[in-house]
Formats: C-alpha cells, sequence, structure tokens
C-alpha cells in the first residue's frame, strides 16, 4: 500500500537528517548525569534546586517578579489557553529544529535571555552559559546588567550577543555602542523596558540589594548554603578577586556597605535614540520589551532588524500583559522585522505555540540561572538539552518535520466547544 504525500520523497535533504534516534523517546533519569541533575527532568525541576543553594536575597531576586507578580503568573498560565490539534501518520523520522536568524544557523529555536544575576548565583555564571551555549550552537544574550566584562564573554562565545541597558544621554550611549563593537559583539540588544527602576517588595523583604550589602543576614544566609558560599563566593574572591558590575554606569563591586549603582537617566531614553543607535551600530539591531503593536512598527521604521516581545519575565510593570497575547498582533506590523519572544517559556510545547503565533525565536531565561548555579556548565548543558529533546519529541507527537510548519492552523483555544466554524476550521465558544 502507498505511503501517499510524505511517501518515499523525504522533505530534508539526507545530510541535514538527525542521527536515527530510539523510537522510545520518554524522559527517564541519565545515569551518567552528576547526581543532582538526575532528578531535572524538565525546567521547571531546576528552581526548587537552586532554592536550597542559593541565598535568599539572590534567589528572591532572581525568581521574583513586581508587586503582586500578576504578569510573573501570566506568563505562564497564558499557554494553558492554548491546544494543539496534532496531524497523524505522517513520516516524522526527518524531524529537525535548526532555525536561521539574521542569517545564522542555530541548532535550536531558543536561547538565553540576558540576566544580570547570574554571576552573583553561580560560579563565573556568565561565562558558563555563554560557553553551554556555544557548544550548543544556540545565542546567548549577555546582560547590561552582568558581572562580567562583555569582552570575556564575547571572547568565549562567538555565539553571545550584548544587551544594554542605557539612559537617554549621548555620550553614554556611543561610548556603549563603541565598546561592544570593539569587543566584536555582531547583535545588540537594547531593552526599553526600564525607564525607572519596578517596584519589587521581595527584594526589600529579602533585603536584597545591588550590589550586596554584607549584613548579617547575608553572611547566615551563606553559611547555612555552603555550596554557594565556597562553591560560588570563596572561590570567586579567591581565584578573581572580587567581581564588579562592568558593563554600566561606574564600576561598583558586588560587595559593598555603602555602594550605589548609578543608572543614569534611564527614563529620558526615547525612540530618537533608537536612530542614533541605528546610525552608530553597524550590526544587527533588536528592541527588547516591546508589547504594543505601535511601538513594534516605529522600532521597524527606526531600523530594528529586531525585536522581542517580552514583559522582562514579569519583572517590570505588575500587570504588563503576557506577551503570547499580543504577538499576533505584532507579527502583522512587523514587515521583514524579525520577530521574538521571552517571558514565562519553560516547555517545549510552549516553544511551538509561539513560533506558530509567529515568533521566528524564544529566549528562556531563569531556568538556565538555577542550572548553572546547580552544577555549572553540565547543568546548563542538561536543561537545554531536556528543553530539546522536549521540542523533539513533541515536534513527532504534532507530525510536523520542520518548525516551518509550526502554524496557527495546529492550534484551537482550549477552552469552550467547537461550535462555530471559521473559515474551514472549528473556533472554540465560551
Ligand atoms: C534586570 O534586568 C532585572 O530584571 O533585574
Amino acid at each position: 500500500m502507498s505511503t501517499s504525500r510524505q511517501e518515499l520523497s523525504n522533505p530534508v535533504p539526507a545530510a541535514e537528517q538527525s542521527a536515527p534516534r530510539p523510537v522510545d523517546t520518554a524522559v527517564r533519569p541519565d545515569q551518567k548525569l552528576p547526581r543532582i541533575l538526575q532528578g531535572m527532568l524538565a525546567l521547571e525541576d531546576f528552581e526548587e534546586a537552586a532554592r536550597r543553594r542559593i541565598p535568599r536575597p539572590i534567589f528572591g531576586y532572581v525568581s521574583g517578579g513586581s508587586e503582586t507578580n500578576a504578569s510573573l503568573r501570566g506568563n505562564r498560565a497564558v499557554w494553558d489557553e492554548i491546544a494543539f490539534v496534532p496531524k497523524t501518520l505522517v513520516d516524522v523520522s526527518g524531524r529537525m529544529q535548526k532555525t536561521t536568524l539574521f542569517g545564522r544557523t542555530y541548532d535550536m529555536p531558543f536561547g538565553l535571555a540576558p540576566m544580570g544575576g547570574t554571576a552573583m548565583a553561580a560560579y563565573q555564571g556568565d561565562l558558563v552559559l555563554a560557553r553551554a551555549a556555544t557548544e550548543a550552537n544556540i545565542p546567548m544574550i549577555l546582560s547590561g546588567a552582568a558581572l562580567t566584562p562583555l569582552e570575556a564573554v564575547r571572547a568565549a562565545s562567538p555565539t553571545a550577543w550584548f544587551q544594554a541597558y542605557l539612559p537617554g544621554e549621548i555620550a553614554t550611549i556611543t561610548q556603549l555602542v563603541d565598546r561592544v563593537a570593539r569587543a566584536g559583539y555582531d547583535t545588540l540588544v537594547l531593552t526599553v523596558d526600564v525607564p525607572v527602576m519596578s517596584n519589587r517588595e521581595n527584594n526589600v523583604r529579602t533585603g536584597f540589594h545591588t550590589p550586596l550589602r554584607p549584613t548579617l543576614r547575608l553572611a547566615w544566609d551563606g553559611i547555612t548554603r555552603p555550596h554557594w558560599l565556597f562553591g560560588m563566593l570563596a572561590r570567586t574572591l579567591l581565584l578573581h578577586g572580587m567581581p564588579h558590575f562592568e558593563n554600566m554606569g561606574p564600576r561598583v563591586p558586588l560587595l559593598s556597605r555603602t555602594g550605589e549603582r548609578d543608572r543614569g537617566r534611564r527614563d529620558q531614553l526615547a525612540w530618537p535614540h533608537l536612530e542614533l543607535m541605528r546610525r552608530l551600530w553597524k550590526g544587527r539591531l533588536v528592541v527588547k520589551g516591546i508589547l504594543d503593536k505601535e511601538d513594534a512598527r516605529i522600532a521597524r521604521e527606526s531600523g530594528a532588524d529586531g525585536i522581542i516581545v517580552s514583559n522582562h519575565g514579569g519583572r517590570q510593570l505588575d500587570g504588563a500583559v503576557a506577551p503570547l497575547r499580543v504577538l499576533p498582533g505584532i507579527v502583522a506590523q512587523a514587515g521583514g522585522m524579525t520577530v521574538m519572544m521571552d517571558s514565562g517559556i519553560r516547555r517545549g510545547t510552549d516553544v511551538l505555540k509561539a513560533l506558530a503565533l509567529g515568533a521566528q525565536f524564544v529566549f528562556i531565561g531563569r531556568p538556565f540561572l538555577y542550572a548553572a548555579a546547580i552544577a555549572g556548565q553540565p547543568g546548563v548543558r542538561h536543561a537545554i538539552n531536556l528543553l530539546r529533546e522536549e521540542i523533539d519529541r513533541d515536534m513527532a507527537l504534532l507530525g510536523i518535520t520542520t518548525l516551518a510548519e509550526m502554524r496557527r492552523e495546529l492550534l484551537v483555544p482550549a477552552r469552550g466547544m467547537m461550535l462555530k466554524d471559521e473559515g474551514g476550521r472549528m473556533k472554540a465558544e465560551g
């Protein structure tokens, strides 16, 4: 009997096909992994393990959102509103998830989002993320709030991008753009959802401050978390000296009784500064933190090559909409501009839903920081593998072999009965 349509002609050239994989792709603990990682079966698992190892103020800073955490919760809840309609009896043996972005082909459709706290939580955290990303052939975005000089991260990772926080001051913008170019970066990300510091009450409650204040409370937290005290803090101080915030404003040490970071007049940053950056910066320019479709249009007209639709992981305006909800409207305004997304992605199914709604690429943050804090580069490698395997398995279960097939037609609303027919596709009621 003929196998029809897909038949003998495999759509993926033989050379690009993945190596043969076992028929059963179910997750089970991998005995070769370090013990701590054997219990990490999904990205969500890293958070609890990290909570036990990272001092409370630092863990709270990383894991928390702002005020009531409404956006943080909304970022996770939104995925459940969408359900898949899988295709069956499709030969999916040639599936692959390589994705081309800005002319470069990455092995997976996701990268590591920028996180300023990485090297406070994990030994050499920024470098660990950068190296793990390079090894996996995916991008890692170094945060402007990081403790590692941007030059060192780029030297360790040809797939690293740099993300800037900038005030509306021409001299500061010009200096930073020059520095990022000299370091060899090809992609510069400007985060635009931080005109002022957000209200993160949890930071006040846990005693978090940047720079960290050397208080009795922090000392106690360190003593009760020896993995962090010896494996991160003492090791860092002994081998590398005191880390500093290196990439934004005057250098400030990680630990300081009185030091304050000068963030400049971020509340003066406006579209003309983006246009200025476009004139100064010869590489790819990406704007992160867009949620409004008009803003997406202006970003495109101002010369951005791409945007990251994001509510900053629920860390800025509490109640800011979950990016997935506005993604289709933004994609409609994008023209030729690349649209990416972050905030709340934890599962392969989340990645695929975002791609189906028009994202070309996605970024994920916190779980990779936790993985670095728990087990260094092998931890991040394991986390990347978990997500890669989920996407691979989900593609097979959905009946697709390439991510380009991940289209809206494979999605329906998760709630309500299928009552109305809309252009040949049923629409959920209620
Ligand atoms: C920095 O970007 C933060 O969200 O804390």
